[in-house]
């Protein structure tokens, strides 16, 4: 249980959190002296490794020179800078970018600014957001109201905003029944039918996960799924907004992970690695004919934040960049990427309880299932993700969970490491939790 002598309201409740002390290229150690190989870099967050000398420089040169202006007062190099550097990185055409400092804060950043694209085109009856089942876009209430996760969305459900959801490309649990190709990609057409339902007036934005993160475990979307999702939006003047606060600015192995799939979103919104970790910063990257219908219309958005457009947050940023950049870390991480799958493949494809191993990068699922040829979820109530979880613990590796894939039932492991991670240290983790997975479920 959570100490009587902390006054922190910790998220975690139901165990003692040892304190960290030290975190440094993939490990992490606690005021005991444990050491951990954070094998997800957190939430997919330590892109560039734990303790980079020159972001933590960046920061604090960036708050002796300049700590805080007000956005609306002024600009400065750093948020100048980053913007200029991820519109020369982002799909053609994304070409401003709006600085926030969570991932739920972009996402609903994107949400209103297509809102607010319609009304300076006249068209004022477009509010309406469809996103995707199983997604996760963050959990502040507007993001809630997009995320598809039952577990974080029932307690609140009556109170979420009106929202819309079509089922995920989830090939190994198709919603449909179906096979890909022969489904005719039945779960984009979903979207097609779900704006005529609606009324294809009153939709302002499609949003999805480009590549899903740790809901249904890294799931990648079948091939031309994108194509049609944006013919679709095109059809019916409806804006595409992906998310790619998790699985963007590397993590597959490219900048945008929208490249993989040839498809150029209205807005986008990343977030974590972007500033690796050290720091909250999010941004909304949107197209600049988009852009310029605000500012020759009505000439400002109506949003903002106090802690917006950040210098200090833009600083950590730019830091990550050169780092991204020097360390040609992007291209490391597609090959190397593409080891750790055969490894994964290696270690756990035979495993009579391993559904199945999907990814890209270094961003791979892992999924448990009770019955392999009936595709079978475990039952919730088995724990299956957290027993693997805390034998790993115990081994001193830290992989990120996925609970509840079909909604209720279902478990995966996310494995994730920061970008600058050795082969020998993949190994280990891959070699850690096929015997975290034989001791939980059997050899
Ligand atoms: C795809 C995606 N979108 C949005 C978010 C929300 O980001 P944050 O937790 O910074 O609000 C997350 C966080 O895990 C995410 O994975």
């Amino acid at each position: 249980m959570s100490s009587i002598s902390s006054a922190v309201f910790h998220r975690q409740l139901t165990r003692e959190l040892p304190r960290a002390v030290h975190a440094e290229g993939v490990w992490i150690t606690d005021a005991e002296g444990r050491r951990f190989i954070d094998g997800s870099g957190g939430p997919l967050v330590v892109n560039v490794g734990h303790g980079r000398a020159e972001i933590a420089r960046a920061v604090a040169d960036q708050i002796a020179a300049c700590d805080y202006v007000h956005p609306t007062m002024f600009t400065g190099e750093p948020v100048e800078t980053l913007a200029s550097r991820l519109a020369a990185l982002a799909p053609p055409g994304i070409e401003r970018f709006y600085f926030m400092t969570s991932g739920s804060e972009a996402n609903e950043t994107a949400f209103k600014l297509a809102r607010q694209i319609h009304l300076e085109r006249g068209e004022a009856n477009r509010y309406r957001l469809i996103s995707r089942w199983k997604s996760y876009h963050g959990l502040s209430m507007g993001a809630l109201g997009a995320t598809g996760r039952t577990g974080f969305r029932t307690p609140f459900a009556p109170m979420l905003p009106e929202n819309h959801h079509i089922p995920a490309p989830y090939c190994y649990r198709c919603s449909f029944g179906l096979t890909h190709p022969a489904c005719g990609l039945r779960c984009a057409e979903a979207l097609e039918e779900l704006i005529l339902d609606l009324g294809p007036g009153t939709v302002s934005a499609f949003l999805a996960e480009t590549v899903s993160g740790a809901t249904i475990a890294a799931v990648l979307p079948p091939e031309g799924y994108f194509q049609r999702i944006r013919e679709i939006c095109d059809r019916y003047g409806v804006l595409l907004i992906l998310d790619e606060v998790l699985c963007g600015l590397g993590r597959t192995g490219k900048w945008f992970a929208s490249e993989h799939y040839d498809v150029v979103p209205d807005l986008v919104t990343m977030g974590k690695g972007l500033s690796g970790g050290a720091i909250g910063l999010s941004a909304v990257g949107v197209q600049g004919r988009w852009f310029d219908a605000i500012r020759k219309g009505s000439g400002a958005f109506a949003h903002g934040g106090t802690f917006s457009h950040h210098q200090v947050g833009c600083a950590a940023g730019n830091a990550v960049l050169d780092i991204l950049e020097r360390e040609a870390l992007v291209p490391r991480v597609a090959s190397l990427g593409a080891k750790l799958g055969e490894m994964l493949h290696q270690r756990l494809g035979g495993h009579p309880h391993v559904g199945h191993i999907r990814g890209t990068g270094f961003l791979w699922g892992v999924e448990f299932v009770a019955d392999r040829d009936q595709r079978k979820p475990f039952g919730r109530q088995e724990k299956v993700a957290e027993r693997i979880w805390d034998h790993l613990w115990a081994d001193g590796i830290l992989l990120y969970k996925a609970m509840g894939l079909n909604g209720i039932d279902g478990d995966a492991m996310v494995v994730g490491p920061p970008f600058i991670i050795t082969e020998a240290d993949m190994q280990r983790i891959v070699d850690a939790l096929g015997a975290a997975v034989d001791a939980t479920l059997g050899g």
